[in-house]
């Protein structure tokens, strides 16, 4: 036994900061059925030899398929994968029935889809508390390059792109500077550095001035013209898995903001949708002070520039 007593789901949240890749590990179970489940416990171990890990849940249905399995297959998913890893999460259901796959090493599907693919013999098999730890020895692997790949950081999906500092700070090297020329008049980059130094500035503020964490924001944006939501509804909206997603839930609860109006559905509190007002003016005073050196006109030019883009893209 541990001395120490840490409440689960604030331990849960504290790993949760970690920020990891998404995969779906596949097998066969003793009667040769596919199996597969959502995994974002996936890291790599040796390179000689060819190692990696992933950790089940001694309580998941897939433990025995897993346990028993010879061979397994890796399937890191890509950025596009969000409904494939919310399949793969669920319970019971066929979960390959919507899946397109094909039979690799030893017979076990793998997705024809993916950002990379590991496919793996059995190695080791450890215990770790409430979880088993699966050592696989890579027999084959393939990745897609052109493949971004999903991200899962604080119970949320997510997706990598490069960081803003990497092309904002000039230095004295000139293939910076002929990039650094480039950027300053590229329209992908202008987007990308006015979203990132706005929402870098507006999250803090969200929660020091309201103590709301920007997943719970998201909840409440969503939830302040819609009072109730069903959680599978808010799960697609606010990009978190429905696991995630309740957890997120609870501590709304505990703070007063939402109740569950029924075990699927949430329902906004007055105190959340009074916060969730107090929140768009704060999110709107910022916006303010952002455009205050345009005049009115300009203002209204720019969004609409914006929308029209947008719509272009769509
Ligand atoms: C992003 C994400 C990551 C997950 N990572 C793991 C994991 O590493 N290990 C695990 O056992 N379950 C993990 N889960 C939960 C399982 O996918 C979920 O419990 C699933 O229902 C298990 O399937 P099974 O009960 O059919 O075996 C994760 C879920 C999500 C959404």
């Amino acid at each position: 036994m541990s001395d120490t007593a840490f409440d689960p789901r604030d331990f849960r949240r504290a790993l949760s900061q970690f920020p990891t890749g998404v995969t779906v590990i596949t097998t066969l179970d003793a009667e040769g059925n596919p199996v597969g489940v959502t995994a974002s416990s996936f890291n790599s171990v040796s390179i000689e030899p060819a190692l990696v890990l992933w950790s089940i849940d001694k309580g998941a249905h897939s433990l025995s398929a897993f346990e028993n399995a010879k061979y397994f297959a890796v399937n890191v998913l890509g950025r596009d994968q969000v409904t494939t890893s919310n399949n793969f999460a669920s319970r019971g259901e066929d979960k390959f029935a919507n899946a397109s796959y094909s039979e690799g090493l030893g017979g076990v599907p793998v997705l024809d889809d993916y950002a990379a693919q590991f496919e793996c013999k059995t190695w080791a098999v450890y215990e770790g508390g409430d979880h088993l730890i699966l050592v696989g020895e890579v027999a084959k692997y393939r990745y897609a390059d052109t493949v971004e790949p999903l991200v899962f950081a604080r119970g949320s999906y997510a997706i990598s792109s490069q960081h803003p500092e990497m092309i904002n700070k000039p230095s004295g090297d000139s293939g910076t500077q002929i990039e650094g020329d480039f950027v300053k008049d590229y329209l992908l980059y202008l987007l990308r550095a006015g979203y990132q130094r706005f929402s870098a500035n507006l999250y803090p503020k969200l929660q020091q001035e309201c103590d709301v964490s920007p997943e719970e924001w998201r909840i409440l944006a969503r939830m302040a013209n819609n009072p109730t939501q069903k959680i599978s509804d808010l799960s697609a909206m606010v990009m978190q898995p429905e696991v995630a997603l309740r957890e997120t839930a609870d501590w709304m609860v505990e703070k007063g903001m939402v109740v569950y109006a029924d075990p699927q559905t949430l329902q906004v509190t007055d105190k959340g949708a009074e916060l969730a007002l107090s929140l768009q003016n704060l999110a709107l005073r910022e916006e303010a002070a952002l455009l205050s050196h345009l005049s009115d006109e300009q203002t209204a030019d720019l969004k609409s520039t914006l929308q029209s883009l947008l719509e272009k893209l769509d």
